[in-house]
Formats: C-alpha cells, sequence, structure tokens
C-alpha cells in the first residue's frame, strides 16, 4: 500500500545571515493509512515546522511532500488552500475556534468553506458534532465550554469534509490529564474506526503508548532512538 504521504528530504530554514535556523533539517518520513503517528523531540526542535510542512501550510526551503502519490510542494501558491482542504483536518494546541461561533456553527463553517452539500451542511455538523459526545453542547459558545470539550469541537471541525490525514499540534496541552487522555482516545479512535492518517506532536507519555509509531526530532533531524 502506498503511503498517504511522504516527506522525501525536506528542509526548512527560516532567516538569513546570523539570523539564520535551519528548523528542519532533511527529514525523510512517510504516512500510511490508519496510522497514528506521534512526533516527539524538546521544545524548538522543529515539530511545528515539520507539520506544517506536512499540511502545506508552510514551503518547504528543499525537498518534496508527496500526498497520494502526487509531488504538491512545487505547486503553485494558490493552489495551496484546496490541497489543504482536500487532504488536512487541523487541531492546534490553542483550540483556535471562532469565539463567535457555537460549537456547532464552527463544524458547519468548515464543511461550507469545503463547499459540502448545502443542503446537508447543518445535519452534518450536528452528527459530526454528536459523534464526540457534544450533543448537548451544540448550542454553545467557545467561553462556555471547558477546554476538553473546546478541543473535541476542534477535532469534530478537523474531520468536516472527511479529510484523509488530521495534523494535531500539541492537541493535549491545555488540558488536564484525563481529558487530555480522552482526546487522544478520540484521536486513536479515527485512526482504527474512520480509517484516518493521524499525526500527533505531543510531550505526552499517554499518546506515545497509543501511537502506531513514534519518531523522536532533535534540531531538526530525526534522531534513531
Ligand atoms: N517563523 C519563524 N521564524 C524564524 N524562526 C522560527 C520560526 N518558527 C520557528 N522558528 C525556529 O525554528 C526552530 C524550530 O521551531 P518549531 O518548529 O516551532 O519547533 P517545536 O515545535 O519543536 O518547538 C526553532 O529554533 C524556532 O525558534
Ligand atoms: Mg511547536
Amino acid at each position: 500500500m502506498t503511503p498517504i504521504l511522504e516527506l522525501r528530504n525536506i528542509t526548512r530554514i527560516y532567516g538569513e545571515g546570523d539570523n539564520r535556523v535551519i528548523a528542519v533539517d532533511s527529514v525523510t518520513l512517510s504516512l500510511n493509512r490508519q496510522e497514528m503517528l506521534l512526533i516527539m523531540g524538546p521544545s524548538g526542535s522543529g515539530k511545528t515546522t515539520l507539520l506544517s510542512m506536512m499540511g502545506c501550510i508552510l514551503r518547504p526551503t528543499d525537498g518534496e511532500v508527496i500526498i497520494d502519490n502526487k509531488v504538491v510542494s512545487d505547486s503553485d501558491e494558490d493552489m495551496l488552500p484546496d490541497i489543504r482542504k482536500q487532504y488536512f483536518g487541523f487541531v492546534f494546541q490553542s483550540f483556535n475556534l471562532f469565539p463567535s461561533l457555537t460549537a456547532v456553527d464552527n463544524v458547519e463553517l468548515i464543511l461550507r468553506l469545503k463547499k459540502h452539500d448545502r443542503k446537508k451542511l447543518q445535519a452534518d455538523a450536528l452528527r459530526l458534532i454528536e459523534r464526540f459526545g457534544l450533543a448537548k453542547r451544540g448550542d454553545f459558545y467557545p467561553s462556555d465550554m471547558s477546554g476538553g470539550e473546546k478541543q473535541r469541537v476542534a477535532l469534530a471541525r478537523a474531520l468536516a469534509g472527511d479529510p484523509p490525514i488530521i495534523l494535531a499540534d500539541e492537541p493535549t496541552a491545555n488540558l488536564d490529564s484525563k481529558t487530555g487522555l480522552d482526546v487522544l482516545r478520540h484521536l486513536k479512535g479515527l485512526a482504527v474506526e474512520a480509517q484516518k492518517a493521524i499525526v500527533i506532536v505531543s510531550h505526552d507519555p499517554k499518546a506515545e503508548t497509543m501511537a502506531d509509531r513514534v519518531v523522536y526530532l532533535e534540531d531538526g533531524k530525526i534522531k534513531d532512538k
């Protein structure tokens, strides 16, 4: 089976001269369907930069990003939003929900952006919310939800439009241990039941026990452990 996503010798350099930083240094990595891959490493080791290049949010300085056997890293800038919409759902440490929208509307907005079937928009948003055990929170605004609830809304939103890959950057960093475990279990469930490829950046030892594979980054390089 071909990997859903491949990185071939990708490098990302920030700044120039004295400010030059090699954030990611010639990383080669592939991600399989239905796999939960964990990326670990100290602060500043390049995890977020790597994840951003995987998700076509950031362009590599060098190397290739390949999705579904297509090289996407040399795509025109105006193609990138469509590539992101088609292939990725994103989950962030800080949840990144729209504060002025309810839980259901946060999800529906993404479906709308993904040009989802208009008639089914609300029903589908509601179904996604319910799937994460938030049936009673659909009409709540982010400010009235707990951290764990907000992160589950973010998971529902990441799944909107049914992308094959979910990228999560420190999704449990702002949650207590029990709530974090709940979010990790949901992510694992997406790999197992919804057949998504999941990439998590985390320091959480619980994530380590759940992941199918762990990659350690140090100074932008993959470290053999
Ligand atoms: N936008 C940026 N401009 C300049 N340097 C950056 C930028 N983003 C990250 N860096 C640097 O790149 C390195 C890797 O950062 P990052 O990918 O955020 O690591 P991590 O997520 O593992 O903490 C760090 O040295 C960081 O300071
Ligand atoms: Mg980071």
